[in-house]
């Protein structure tokens, strides 16, 4: 399904690393994975500056993690948790399809 994905000539590999004492902490404190949101941030900024650089980038989270780390020597207590690519696009970009703000945003209420 991703096979577009050899075409790109730059590959980000994310690996989620080992947090901190006090971010594991935190995260069994509330039960909430931070550092799985930190990735996403992490990521979205890769693509906005690559955006800035007149490039195109696209998230991969369907990818053999196993083959992934197998190639790269990443270690098994490791995760990756997404690739991105990032290209010249071929021809123009493709038209964004939004839902419209009303069913995405509230105000005061959910
Ligand atoms: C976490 C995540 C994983 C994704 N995985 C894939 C993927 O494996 N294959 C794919 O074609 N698109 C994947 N996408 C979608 C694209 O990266 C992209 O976000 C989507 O095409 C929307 O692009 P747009 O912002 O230009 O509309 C993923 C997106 C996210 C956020």
């Amino acid at each position: 399904m991703n096979s577009f994905v050899v075409q790109a000539p730059v590959q980000i590999i994310v690996v989620r690393e080992k947090a901190d004492i006090l971010t594991r902490a935190g995260s069994a404190l509330k039960k909430r994975d931070y550092s799985l949101i930190d990735i996403g941030i992490a990521s979205e900024n890769i693509c906005l500056q690559a955006e800035a650089e007149g490039l195109g980038s696209c998230m991969i989270g369907w990818f053999d993690e196993k083959q992934v780390k197998k190639i790269l020597g990443i270690p098994a207590a490791r995760r990756v948790e997404l690739i991105i690519t990032i290209g010249y696009t071929a021809g123009s970009k493709r038209e964004k399809k939004r839902k419209p703000m009303e069913e995405t945003v509230s105000y005061n209420k959910y």
